[in-house]
């Protein structure tokens, strides 16, 4: 007989998918790293057990431990199934802009979850940041995750996502394009890369409203390119330590509303059924079209699965409110 112990030991060895349509203008092979065929649906199930594996080999997560993290969602979901099976206790953190369906799969995998306002500054006591770090000092054993500055999130890329990209692709990868957040996907994966192949390029994708690519481009923080946005997992008003700016080549910017067209597009035309920041992905391998030649091998990362978006990417009557469709 062949099986897991548990759900935990089926993360990981996703599948890779080429693209075939949304694609075709694009002179390169285009492949997919289908992340969603990890148990809680996201890459983020990796780093979430690197994170707890790393915390409880150091005594930081003890046990009957309280873990505290602010989550969009996908590593609150890898948190909580490893908290299930080893016996701890998760408190959420969620800025109103997420889609309510995945404040209810966390409540759905036993997390409790608190909701905080999105148009507030980072240092604003009501932001996410700020709520997560007071209820980490205010519950007793409790452990405050930090996904954007624990370096055990871009470890967990460089240790398997990367590793597995470059078996997968038999080492004949050209470029990485993924969407970044936290920044460990990017930096790890990109890490892991450019050790096996220095001439490899890492993309990151970008939205409006985000620090990253100015930052990158320039050395420059600057405030006056923050405001709200749609695109959810992607972009961010800080700059964590995860992000590895050193090893990434360049950033493109999607639109909110390029990035929902093309995530039903994934689905409708590749049958792919993933994440709002998957569609800015693809976009933005096809606004980076200048850069590939015809032996290139180019994959993109898609974090989640569409499960998460039915309310809003996948629901016609939003989009139309957000004049994103006719
Ligand atoms: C849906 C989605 N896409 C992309 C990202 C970005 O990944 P990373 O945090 O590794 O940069 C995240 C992370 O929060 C996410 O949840």
């Amino acid at each position: 007989m062949k099986y897991a112990e548990n759900i935990l030991e089926t993360i990981g060895n996703t599948p890779l998918v080429k693209i075939n349509k949304l694609t075709a203008e694009l002179p390169c092979l285009v492949l997919s790293k289908y992340e969603t065929f990890n148990p809680g649906n996201s890459v983020k199930d990796r780093m979430a057990l690197q994170m707890i594996e790393d915390a409880e080999a150091d005594g930081r997560l003890k046990p009957g431990g309280t873990i505290i993290e602010g989550t969009s969602g996908n590593t609150g979901m890898g948190l909580a199934l490893a908290a299930i099976i080893k016996g701890y206790k998760c408190i959420f953190v969620m800025a109103d802009k997420q889609s309510k369906e995945k404040v209810d799969i966390l409540k759905a995998v036993g997390a409790e979850v608190e909701v905080c306002p999105t148009a507030v500054e980072p240092t604003d006591p009501r932001s996410y940041y700020s709520v997560s770090k007071r209820l980490a000092e205010e519950t007793p054993n409790s452990w405050y995750v930090n996904q954007y500055d624990n370096p055990s999130n871009c470890k967990a890329h460089f240790k398997s996502t990367g590793p597995e990209i470059w078996e997968q692709t038999d080492g004949k990868i050209t470029h990485f394009v993924v969407g970044v957040g936290t920044g460990g996907t990017i930096s790890g994966v990109g890490s892991y890369l450019k050790m096996k192949n220095p001439n490899i390029k890492i993309w990151g994708i970008d939205t409006y409203g985000s620090v990253f690519k100015k930052y990158h481009e320039t050395g420059i923080f600057d405030e006056n390119e923050i405001y709200p946005y749609v695109t959810e997992g992607i972009g961010e008003d800080i700059l964590p330590l995860n992000v590895n700016f050193s090893v990434i080549d360049g950033f493109t910017k999607v639109t909110d509303k390029d990035a929902a067209v093309y995530t039903q597009r994934l689905s409708k035309e590749e049958g792919m059924f993933l994440g709002n920041s998957a569609g800015a992905a693809i976009k933005g391998v096809l606004q980076l079209k200048e850069h590939f030649t015809k032996d290139d091998v180019v994959v993109v990362l898609f974090h989640d699965h569409g499960s998460r978006y039915v309310g809003k990417m996948y629901n016609d009557d939003w989009m139309r409110e957000m004049g994103y469709i006719d």
